[in-house]
C-alpha cells in the first residue's frame, strides 16, 4: 500500500480536488434536503399547467383555479374573500378598475367576468414579468384578454401614467393587494393624480392576515373614506385562519 507521503504532489492535488467535488455535491445535496427552498413560481406554475392540461377556459376557470390552489402557498384573493369583491363589481358595475398586483391574474379574472358593460376595463399593474406573461395567458384561457390589461411595473410608477398612457379620466374600482407597506402610499398616488371621485370604491386585502396596519389606522382617522370592514375565513379550507377585507368608499375632500 502506498503511504499518502509516497504519492507525487500531482496524485495529491488530483485526489484533493476529487475529494472537494464530493463535499460540495454533498454540501448541495443538505442544503436541497434542509432549507425547504420552493421553486420559483410553484403555485403560479401549478395553475398554469393544470388550465392546460385540463383543457378549460371561460367560466370554468376560477373553479378550477380554486380546486388547484387548495391547501398550497398561493397568495391570490381565494374564493371565500372574492365574494367580497364579487359583490363590489355586481353593484358598482365600474368603468374602470385598477388592480394593484396581479400575481396569477385571479382577481382580475374574477372581476372581468362580472364586467356587464363591453367597454369596461381592468388594468391590472405587475413587476414581476413571468407573473404578467403567466396572468395574459390565465386572462386569454379564460375569455376575458379583451377587458384587462396587464401593465408591467410597479404600482408607483405605473399610477402615475395612467391618464396619459391608459386614457382613464378617473377609477370607479381600485383594489389594493400588492405590497402591504405601499398601501397607503399607493392610494394617495390616485389622489394626486387626480384619479379618485366620489364614489370611487377601493377594496383592500388582507388587512389582518398577514396585515397592513398603517392602511387599517389611515381608513379609521380618514374623514374622506367611510370604511367597512369585513372579517372572512382566509380560504374556504382552513377553518382556522382569517382575514380582513376593506371596502372604503371615496366621499371627496
Ligand atoms: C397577493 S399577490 C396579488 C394577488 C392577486 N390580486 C389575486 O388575488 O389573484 C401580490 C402581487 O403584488 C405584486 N407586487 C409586489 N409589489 C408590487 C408593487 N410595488 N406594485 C404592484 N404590484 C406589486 C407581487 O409581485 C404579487 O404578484
Amino acid at each position: 500500500m502506498t503511504s499518502l507521503s509516497s504519492r507525487s504532489p500531482q496524485a495529491l492535488v488530483v485526489a484533493g480536488a476529487a475529494a472537494g467535488s464530493l463535499a460540495t455535491i454533498f454540501g448541495m445535496l443538505l442544503y436541497r434536503k434542509f432549507s425547504n427552498k420552493k421553486k420559483p413560481y410553484r403555485e403560479e406554475r401549478q395553475v398554469l399547467n393544470a388550465l392546460l392540461q385540463h383543457g378549460v377556459n371561460g367560466n370554468d376557470v376560477i373553479p378550477l383555479m380554486d380546486r388547484e390552489t387548495a391547501y398550497t402557498e398561493a397568495i391570490h384573493l381565494g374564493s371565500s374573500k372574492g365574494v367580497i369583491l364579487d359583490q363590489v363589481v355586481k353593484e358598482n358595475q365600474p368603468k374602470v378598475v385598477v388592480e394593484l398586483g396581479a400575481y396569477f391574474g385571479y382577481s382580475a379574472v374574477r372581476m372581468a367576468k362580472l364586467l356587464k358593460d363591453p367597454e369596461a376595463r381592468i388594468i391590472s399593474i405587475e413587476p414581476d414579468s413571468i407573473r404578467v406573461a403567466i396572468a395574459s395567458k390565465v386572462a386569454s384561457i379564460a375569455r376575458v384578454a379583451d377587458k384587462i390589461s396587464f401593465a408591467f411595473g410597479t404600482a408607483e410608477d405605473v399610477i402615475p401614467t395612467l391618464r396619459d398612457k391608459f386614457r382613464i379620466d378617473h377609477v370607479g374600482l381600485i383594489f389594493i393587494d400588492h405590497a402591504k407597506t405601499r398601501y397607503v402610499s399607493d392610494l394617495l398616488l390616485f389622489k394626486t393624480h387626480g384619479l379618485l371621485r366620489p364614489g370611487t370604491v377601493v377594496v383592500a386585502d388582507n388587512i389582518k392576515n398577514p396585515g397592513a396596519p398603517e392602511y387599517e389606522a389611515y381608513m379609521k382617522a380618514s374623514t374622506e373614506f367611510s370604511t367597512e370592514f369585513h372579517q372572512v375565513l382566509y380560504r374556504d379550507e382552513d377553518e382556522k385562519n382569517d382575514d380582513v377585507v376593506a371596502v372604503s368608499i371615496y366621499k371627496g375632500e
